[in-house]
């Protein structure tokens, strides 16, 4: 069993209403929701605006991963638009442990995000404090990119490091997830498994999201 996090990301952005109401209908565990900002990463989404406009039409918790230089910046709009939870990515602010807390203290689930060439171990003494830990199993900025192999040693490394802090934080893996990839990422102990374009270019998407869920 693996929980499931749906990227909308790859979903038809014209059509974003119908698109979150069909996940919705389908009780995906997350929605998984990627703000990119042109310069964390090369490729530039959506803001507070559009999560603020978007947050009514289901009440299925929204996962938000903000590839975004300094988030201390605007952490407020993003809370304040209806976020359940927040990934920062551990470079791109300074005060790690600051911003953790600053999130937590609004009563919203904080979580950090690792790219493909961090350890785990660069955030080990904020792993207690943490509600999430998202390993990005491909390099943030795009969907339909290919898995990379290394992250399921990482998850492996991870979990271990997360009994010894005695943390409760779930695991989650962000690119790249298909029925396949997905099953070796629960195994080697993944939590919940981000998926984009496995869902929404899936001839049945439906089907799709339950391959992840049944893993
Ligand atoms: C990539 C994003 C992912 C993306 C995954 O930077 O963080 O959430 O939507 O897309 P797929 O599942 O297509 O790899
Ligand atoms: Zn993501």
């Amino acid at each position: 069993m693996a929980l499931v996090a749906a990227s909308i990301l790859s979903c038809d952005f014209g059509r974003m209403k119908e698109e979150i109401e069909f996940l919705d209908e389908q009780k995906v565990d997350y929605i998984h929701v990627d703000v990119m900002d042109g310069h964390y990463v090369p490729n530039l989404t959506f803001g507070p605006p559009i999560i603020k406009a978007i947050r009514p039409y289901t009440e299925i918790p929204f996962d938000v991963h903000l590839m975004i230089e300094n988030p201390e910046n605007s952490i407020d709009q993003y809370i304040d638009a209806g976020s359940d939870r927040i990934t920062i990515h551990n470079d791109a602010t300074i005060h790690l442990h600051r911003l953790i807390h600053k999130i937590k203290e609004a009563g919203v689930k904080a979580g950090v995000s690792l790219n493909p060439h961090q350890s785990p171990k660069e955030i080990e003494y904020v792993l207690k404090d943490l509600d999430l830990v998202l390993l990005m199993s491909v390099n943030p900025g795009f969907g339909g990119q290919s898995f990379i192999p290394s992250t399921l040693d990482k998850v492996k490394e991870l979990k271990e490091l997360l009994q010894k802090h005695n943390s409760s934080a779930e695991i989650i893996v962000d690119g790249g997830v298909n029925q396949n990839t997905g099953k070796e990422l629960v195994e080697a102990g993944a939590d919940a498994l981000v998926a984009g374009s496995y869902i929404f270019n899936a001839e049945n998407r439906s089907e799709a999201i339950e391959s992840l869920r049944n893993l």
